[in-house]
């Protein structure tokens, strides 16, 4: 079944570096990241899970917890992880699924048989808090992923689940904003925009991000 935004993200129970992982009971009221890597012991993946752990504050503070997946054996992981912090200057700090039966893999689609029969893809699937999946990216085996664009899109998803807001191309959290086109009614608009917004088209109407202190 090909997993699709808005959809309930799949429960699983797997092996991990940091013990059985019952992935619902284990995420619980949190947003998750969940991201796979094609194999171990292989260049690109050994950057992308030193850099995701370096990031762990940034993810912290946004109350996400990651969760990275490759298709080897638990004890694969564990000599793995000491290459990742020796050449990374990070030790991984979350758990990495050991899905050698492809159980995880097989229920979130990250093998794609005509790139490759036995590696995953590079798939990002991020779940907030109610277990819905919110954003999938897939990417080839051959280009590392950009953490800074996987944190700049859970800002956009938290920042547009509160306010009647949405975030224009190249948006980074603290730029302006654009007011839902859906919202027309103008005491409603200066009701919820006290700081003011520009009406560029009726369509397009822009505002201070309404979740940080004026600039
Ligand atoms: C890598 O992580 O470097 C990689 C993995 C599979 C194919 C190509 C590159």
């Amino acid at each position: 079944m090909t997993l699709r935004i808005g959809d309930i993200a799949p429960d699983f129970n797997q092996d991990s570096t940091e013990g059985p992982i019952q992935f619902h009971q284990w995420k619980a009221n949190h947003w998750a990241v969940l991201f796979s890597h094609p194999k171990n012991f292989t260049p690109v993946c050994t950057t992308e899970l030193g850099e995701a752990s370096r990031l762990k504050p940034e993810f912290d503070k946004r109350n996400v917890k990651v969760l990275g997946l490759s298709v080897d054996k638990l004890d694969d992981h564990h000599s793995w992880s000491k290459d990742i912090e020796e050449t990374q200057g990070s030790k991984l700090n979350f758990p990495l699924l050991a899905d050698h039966d492809k159980k995880v893999s097989g229920l979130y689609d990250m093998i794609h048989p005509n790139a490759s029969d036995t590696m995953t893809v590079r798939s990002v699937f991020v779940i907030d808090p109610q277990n819905k999946v919110r954003l999938i990216l897939t990417y080839p085996a051959s280009a590392g992923r950009n953490f800074t664009e996987i944190l700049r899109v859970i800002d956009s998803l938290q920042l547009t689940d509160n306010y009647k807001v949405a975030t224009p191309v190249n948006w980074k959290d603290g730029d302006d904003v654009i007011i839902v086109p859906s919202l027309q009614d103008k005491a409603e608009m200066d009701r919820l925009f006290p700081k003011g917004y520009k009406v560029i088209k009726p369509y397009l109407r822009t505002t201070p991000q309404p979740n940080k202190p004026n600039k």
